[in-house]
């Protein structure tokens, strides 16, 4: 039996994610933790019964004590580590929609659990200590956004050397033919293809999300930067591609379902049936591929120059767009503000090296620095 700890079960992945293992025989999940959200954490400990609930805020603790039933219940930041540490799981599931998790994922790598990674916002961060850790104890780190997924189903088996490049698929978000002038939140909310959280569903409209994937392939495949291009695909069936030197070019293609990269990496290499339905190619219709225009989504290019300089100032680009949507989806900016503070972040960043705690106060600083920009 495979037992499997799941942060951020409450939210979209999480949720997903439980629906995947209970199509799973050999699966138990184990540990639940969430944010906030204690209704729906209580609701799924008394559907699941692990061993160990985590709630981050303290504040639910004792409305959430008496659906955990049988289980322990930890709170705070700590708990997460705490639950990883008293667990013996096998496979951790990262799913929070911010970096938080970061101790409990370097324990679950000293711990050589398998990392089935959704929060990319772990990789931008720390991607360079994360893997890092990973490689020394050769823990597993299997990607579930549905782009690295790809990349890692095309790149199976092969030799690294003889790829060209690889492309990471983009849908283009809901601003992809419309202008970015007088857009509301609605608008920004409501993504063409996927059913994502607020968070993320934000990022693809400005399209950082793909260029916060970019820093996370970046990390996750080891290739050099000007080797890793986005491409927009509004069609979100192809979901990335890996090019050859020999002009061969790799894809995965599916029905657009988050459920499908979930299972692949919890059972990578095997490949089980799942409830997604398979892909009717000859109904998916045309499939086009158009460059993205770095000028208009500008959040992209930062993404990039953040690369490029490396060190602590992905860490700090991810931290100023974090805050900065949380302000817009506070109704405090607006959309097209979201940009301009990143950038004004970055600028006044000097990127270093260092342990974990020298990147927690570089995030510490942009966290800052976007408050003392807006209020
Ligand atoms: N959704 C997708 O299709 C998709 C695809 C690829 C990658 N991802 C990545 O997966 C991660 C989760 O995305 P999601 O769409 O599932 O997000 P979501 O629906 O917003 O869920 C977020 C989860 O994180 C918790 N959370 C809320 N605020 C948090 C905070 N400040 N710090 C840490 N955790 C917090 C939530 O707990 P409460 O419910 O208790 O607040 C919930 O369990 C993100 O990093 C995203 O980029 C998502």
């Amino acid at each position: 039996m495979n037992k499997v700890i799941i942060l951020g079960s409450t939210g979209s992945i999480g949720c997903n994610a439980i629906e995947v293992i209970k199509g799973l025989k050999d699966h138990r999940i184990v540990g639940l933790a969430a944010y906030g959200n204690y209704r729906r954490l209580g609701a799924q400990a008394a559907q699941l019964k692990p061993l160990i609930v985590t709630l981050v805020t303290e504040k639910h603790r004792g409305a959430l004590r008496k659906d955990v039933g049988r289980a322990k219940l930890y709170c705070g930041e700590d708990g997460i580590e705490e639950m990883i540490d008293r667990l013996n799981a096998d496979t951790i599931i990262c799913a929070m929609s911010s970096s938080i998790g970061i101790r409990g994922v370097m324990r679950a790598i000293e711990k050589k659990m398998k990392i089935c990674l959704a929060t990319k916002e772990i990789l931008v961060n720390f991607g360079s200590l994360v893997m890092k850790k990973a490689r020394r104890m050769r823990a597993q780190i299997i990607p579930i956004d549905s782009e690295h997924s790809a990349i890692y189903q095309c790149l199976e088996g092969k030799n690294r050397a003889d790829v060209l490049n690889i492309i990471l698929t983009a849908s283009g978000g809901p601003f992809f033919k419309r202008s970015l002038e007088n857009v509301k939140k609605k608008d920004v909310l409501n993504h063409p293809v996927w059913k994502m959280g607020r968070k993320i569903t934000v990022d693809s409209a400005t399209m950082m999300n793909k260029g916060l994937e970019v820093i996370e392939a970046y990390h996750l495949f080891d290739f050099p930067v000007h080797m890793i291009k986005v491409v927009v695909h509004p069609q979100a069936i192809c979901h990335s591609i890996v090019q050859f030197k020999d002009g061969t070019a790799l894809a995965q293609l599916s029905t657009p379902d988050m459920r499908l990269p979930i299972q692949y990496a919890l059972t990578a290499p095997n490949r089980l049936r799942s409830a997604v339905p398979y892909l009717d190619i000859a109904r998916a219709g045309r499939l086009t591929f158009v460059q993205p225009d770095f000028r208009k989504f500008r959040c992209l290019s930062l993404a990039y120059k953040a690369l490029e300089m490396g060190r602590t100032m992905p860490a700090v680009l991810n931290t100023a767009n974090e805050e900065a949507v949380k302000l817009f989806l506070n109704d405090k900016i607006k959309f097209l503000q979201i940009p301009g503070i990143i950038e004004k972040v970055i600028s006044k960043h000097q990127p270093r090296d260092g342990n974990l705690e020298c990147y927690l106060q570089a995030t510490a600083w942009a966290k800052e620095r976007v408050r003392s920009l807006v209020c």
